[in-house]
């Protein structure tokens, strides 16, 4: 069994916003996640919630968030932003009741999570929520446009390549997981625009080459994005907005 405060060594990545406070950690791909996550990272709703998922890719999925979860809590805490040695779980996992962001055991943090080939992580101070999505995903979004605003589907149809409609699509859902709601809220009101609601701020970056992601933070308060993220819709000039 690996110990708890090394595990998993080197094979993750992570980056820390300033503003808002957040720290992002995401897994290798799936044929590398390691399979030996130690318990104690768990909670006993976890146990239950990994004996009812049937397959090996979802339960490796779902315990490698869990361990992300903690690595970022304690790069919180080398930081300074968390007491040492802190452990961070989930009270509770969105997942486990099909509506509510999940919720972390440290006070004053939230946490978004999104499992595609990779498994991203956010622990933040703001609201915030994250999807991921490997690039082979692209070809069906385009189906699914009765998910998207007007505004949505014309900024749609004026960027074809598939790597947009990905962009967008994953916006979607780190939005609506902001919200709270997921789909259970119906994506085309006007709030779960992605291009122009205000207080909404979104960006994308690649966790892997193979894999993209979306960040959206619900704050009015301008975010400090990464160098080499791009960011979509509201503030970035260079998104295309229909007349
Ligand atoms: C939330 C939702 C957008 C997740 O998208 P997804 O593509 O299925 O899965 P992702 O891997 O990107 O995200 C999964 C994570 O979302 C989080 N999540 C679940 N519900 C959430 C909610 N309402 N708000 C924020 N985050 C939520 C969970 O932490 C979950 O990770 P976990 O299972 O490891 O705890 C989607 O499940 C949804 O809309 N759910 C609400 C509708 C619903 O409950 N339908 C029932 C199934 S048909």
């Amino acid at each position: 069994m690996s110990d708890v405060g090394q595990w998993p060594d080197d094979s993750f990545g992570a980056l820390t916003l300033a503003r808002p406070l957040a720290v992002l950690t995401w897994s290798r791909p799936l044929a590398h996640w390691r399979r030996d996550i130690p318990p104690d990272l768990l909670t006993a709703a976890d146990h239950q919630r990994l004996g009812r998922l049937r397959r090996e890719q979802d339960r490796s999925r779902y315990a490698t968030a869990r361990a992300l979860l903690h690595r970022a809590g304690l790069i919180a805490a080398d930081l300074g932003l968390a007491p040492p040695g802190t452990t961070v779980r989930l009270l509770t996992s969105g997942s486990d009741h099909g509506t509510g962001r999940p919720v972390p055991d440290l006070p004053g943090w939230q946490v978004s999570i999104s499992h595609d080939n990779t498994v991203v992580v956010v622990l933040s101070q703001a609201t915030v929520g994250v999807d991921t999505q490997g690039l082979g995903s692209a070809g069906t979004i385009r189906e699914l446009d009765s998910v998207f605003t007007a505004t949505e589907r014309a900024w749609l149809a004026a960027h074809p390549r598939d790597a947009d409609a990905l962009r967008l699509w994953t916006a979607k859902e780190a939005l609506l997981k902001a919200r709270g709601t997921g789909f259970l809220s119906d994506p085309r009101r006007p709030e779960n625009d992605t291009l122009q609601w205000p207080g909404v701020q979104l960006a994308h970056w690649r966790p892997l080459p193979d894999a993209v992601a979306a960040l959206a933070v619900l704050d009015d308060e301008p975010v400090g994005w990464p160098r080499g993220w791009s960011v979509f819709g509201g503030r970035d000039p260079g998104t295309a907005r229909p007349a």
